[in-house]
């Protein structure tokens, strides 16, 4: 087994469950945040600097190490952790959601998805052997499998076919998979907003008895209930004894509100990618630090942070940085953001270890609001 999931408690205010994940490259405490590092690096950020913040995992995208540089080069440096120097867990998505979201002109087979480069235009061929392959050359600890993610709204009868699909291609996946002492391999629940879906689709992916199990296709532009409806139906079927990730989720409010209904991992390049459009999360909400009000403004992002931008630079001072391009800027603001989200999980998990994470979720959503100032 290449995990192992240790469920420590379970919140007696909200049911969240504390726990943590082993792995080959050691442990991480759940629930928990990872940072996305696309190309094999969290933009902006050092490893030195995202162990500094305590990220335990960083997730990675197959389909982008696919393209360039190509997982053979990957392979020969040794894998993914020694080519990028993070000695840490990595997570590994499959592909199958870049490929939907990046490429517009598609063809999805049986046997996998014709498409295009989304930069050169180039005809591309994915499956889940590949999606396979190129994982195990790459070796993260936790990989994905290929499935499709639906776009919001897809019709019943679309989402039926999709999840079989993706039920099909999950088996492929595991056929396929060639280290299964030191990769473990995670199934993905589809469904969309359909109750019945979600059953079936979890139902069938924990009969294939995967070491864990994601829950894809939300946080794609549906409200915010259907997500939750869509969590109260699917996390009371999953064993409780592995971890449960819910994919591409990131806001702070939905982090509470997975926690809540049993979800141990989440990512999402929304930190990141906010940050270096000089977006800051904060205690009270979102700042724009761009903004011109901000100018002579010489206390920090976050009255509340204790994190290196924040112990040492002004909201006038990054303000600058950021609307002058300058590099720094970019770097300061990703630092506190990701810092931010990594101390609300940690918040999170004390908070179930001291059954209160229902008065926490009310305290954090009065304060944090969901308001720009
Ligand atoms: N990232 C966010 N959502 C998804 C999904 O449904 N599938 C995969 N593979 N990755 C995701
Ligand atoms: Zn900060």
């Amino acid at each position: 087994m290449a995990i192992t999931y240790e469920l420590i408690k379970t919140c007696k205010q909200t049911g969240a469950r504390l726990g943590k994940v082993h792995t080959p490259h050691g442990s991480f405490d759940t629930p928990m945040f990872m940072p996305v590092g696309t190309l094999a690096t969290v933009k902006t950020m050092s490893p030195e600097e995202l162990i500094q913040m305590d990220a335990q995992i960083i997730l990675s995208n197959t389909y982008h190490l696919w393209l360039r540089p190509g997982e053979d080069i990957v392979k020969e440096a040794g894998g993914l952790h020694r080519f990028m120097n993070w000695d840490r867990p990595i997570l590994t998505d499959s592909g199958g959601f870049q490929v939907f979201s990046l490429s517009k002109i598609r063809d999805i087979t049986e046997e996998g998805v014709h498409f295009r480069h989304h930069l050169s235009g180039e005809k591309l061929f994915f499956s889940p052997e590949k999606a396979m392959q190129v994982q195990n050359d790459l070796g993260p600890d936790i990989m994905m499998v290929l499935d499709e993610c639906p776009p919001y709204p897809a019709t019943y009868d679309y989402m039926e076919q999709s999840i079989n699909r993706t039920t099909r291609w999950a088996e492929r996946c595991l056929q396929a998979h060639k280290r299964k002492e030191d990769q473990a391999l995670f199934g993905i629940i589809q469904g969309g907003e359909y109750e019945d879906l979600r059953k079936q689709s979890a139902k069938d992916l924990i009969s294939l008895d995967f070491p864990g199990y994601a829950i894809g296709g939300l946080s794609v532009g549906e409200p915010k209930e259907i997500m939750n409806e869509m969590l109260e139906v699917t996390t009371p079927l999953m064993p409780s004894n592995k971890p449960r990730y819910l994919m591409g989720v990131g806001s702070p409010d939905s982090l509470i509100d997975g926690a809540i209904r049993g979800i141990d991992m989440f990512d999402c390049v929304l930190p990141t990618r906010i940050a270096r459009n000089g977006t800051c999360m904060t205690s009270s909400g979102r700042l724009v630090v761009r903004n011109a009000k901000y100018a002579r403004d010489f206390s920090p992002i976050d009255q509340n942070c204790e994190c290196y931008t924040c112990q040492n630079y002004t909201r006038a001072y990054i303000r600058h940085l950021i609307n002058t391009n300058e590099i720094l800027g970019f770097r300061l603001t990703t630092y506190h953001n990701l810092y931010f989200l990594l101390k609300l999980m940690k918040q999170v998990r004390t908070a179930i270890s001291e059954d209160r994470l229902g008065d926490f979720k009310e305290v954090f959503f009065e304060q944090y609001g969901f308001n720009e100032h």
